[in-house]
C-alpha cells in the first residue's frame, strides 16, 4: 500500500493522497466544468497520431464521468469541441466528430444504468449528420434520468452563444414583447444554452494553459478555477479529488465580503 501511494505521488506529484471519503466530508462543487487539453501533446509524446491522444481523451471522459457521478456531482460540462477546433486538418475533425457517437454507442447503456442525463451545448446543426443522430438518440434516451447531467459542449462557442442571446432579445424586443429596461441578468442568462443550468463552481483545464479559450465566458464569472499540467489522457479520479480538495478551501464571496 505505502508502495503503491508512493509510487502514485512520484508519478503525479500529490503531496497528499485525497479519498472519496475526505473529499464527502465537505461540500462538493454541484457544477464541474472542464477544459480538457493535451491530447495532442500525449500522443505526441508517444510518437502516436494525434487520433491516438483523443481516443485515450474519450475514455478519460468515461473514467471521470462515473467518479462524478459517484461523488454526488450534479452537472459535468466538457468541452469537447469549440467552435475554432474547424480550423484543424479535415482529417482531425472528421475524427473528432466521431468520437461523440462512439462513446454514446459504447457507453449508452451504462450512461442509462448510472441514471445519467447527455445534454449538449452547441451549435449541433452544423455537426455532420451521424454525430447529430447520435447525440440526439442519447438526449433523447437519457432525458428522464435523474442522476449526473453529462453536458457535452459540442460546436460550442461563448462568443457566439452570447451574440445568438443578444440577437433573440432584439428580436423580442423589435416585436413588443419585451422592453429594454426589463433586460436584466436573468433575462440575458435565460437565452443562453445553459439556461437550465447553474453556474459552474469549479473549472479544470488541463495541460498547463492557463485560458478560457472562449468557453462559458458569462458563466464563469464567479467560478474557482484550478489549472493542472496533467495532460486529459493522464488525468485520474485523484486529480478531480485534488481539484476538489483546493475548491473546498477557497473563501467564495461573491463580490460580498
Ligand atoms: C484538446 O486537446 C482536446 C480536444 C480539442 C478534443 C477533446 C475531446 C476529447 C477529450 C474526447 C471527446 C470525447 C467525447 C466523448 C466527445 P488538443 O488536441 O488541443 O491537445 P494539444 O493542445 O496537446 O494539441
Amino acid at each position: 500500500m505505502f508502495n503503491k501511494i508512493w509510487k502514485h505521488k512520484e508519478q503525479s506529484n500529490f503531496s497528499i493522497e485525497y479519498t472519496k471519503e475526505n473529499i464527502l466530508q465537505q461540500p462538493v462543487p454541484e457544477h464541474v466544468a472542464i477544459i480538457m487539453d493535451g491530447n495532442g501533446r500525449w500522443a505526441k509524446k508517444r510518437a502516436l497520431p494525434r487520433a491516438a491522444g483523443h481516443y485515450e481523451g474519450m475514455q478519460v471522459v468515461r473514467k471521470i464521468t462515473r467518479f462524478a457521478n459517484e461523488l454526488g456531482i450534479k452537472v459535468l460540462t466538457l468541452y469537447a469541441f469549440s467552435t475554432e477546433n474547424w480550423k484543424r486538418p479535415k482529417s482531425e475533425v472528421d475524427y473528432l466528430m466521431k468520437l461523440p457517437e462512439q462513446f454514446l454507442t459504447t457507453f449508452l447503456p451504462e450512461l442509462i444504468e448510472e441514471n445519467v442525463t447527455v445534454r449538449v451545448i452547441g451549435d449541433c446543426n452544423q455537426l455532420p449528420e451521424h454525430t447529430q443522430t447520435a447525440v440526439k438518440k442519447a438526449v433523447e434516451d437519457t432525458k428522464h434520468n435523474t442522476g449526473l447531467i453529462l453536458n457535452f459542449a459540442l460546436n460550442y462557442g461563448s462568443r457566439a452563444e452570447i451574440t445568438h442571446a443578444v440577437k433573440e432579445i432584439a428580436k423580442q424586443v423589435q416585436q413588443g414583447h419585451l422592453s429594454a429596461e426589463q433586460i436584466d441578468e436573468e433575462v440575458v442568462a435565460s437565452y443562453l444554452m445553459t439556461r437550465n443550468l447553474k453556474d459552474p463552481d469549479l473549472l479544470i483545464r488541463t495541460s498547463g494553459e492557463i485560458r478560457l479559450s472562449n468557453f462559458m465566458l458569462w458563466q464563469l464569472a464567479y467560478t474557482e478555477f484550478w489549472f493542472t499540467d496533467v495532460l486529459w489522457p493522464d488525468f485520474t479520479e485523484q486529480h478531480l479529488l485534488e481539484a476538489i480538495a483546493e475548491f473546498q478551501k477557497r473563501g467564495r464571496r461573491f463580490g460580498g465580503i
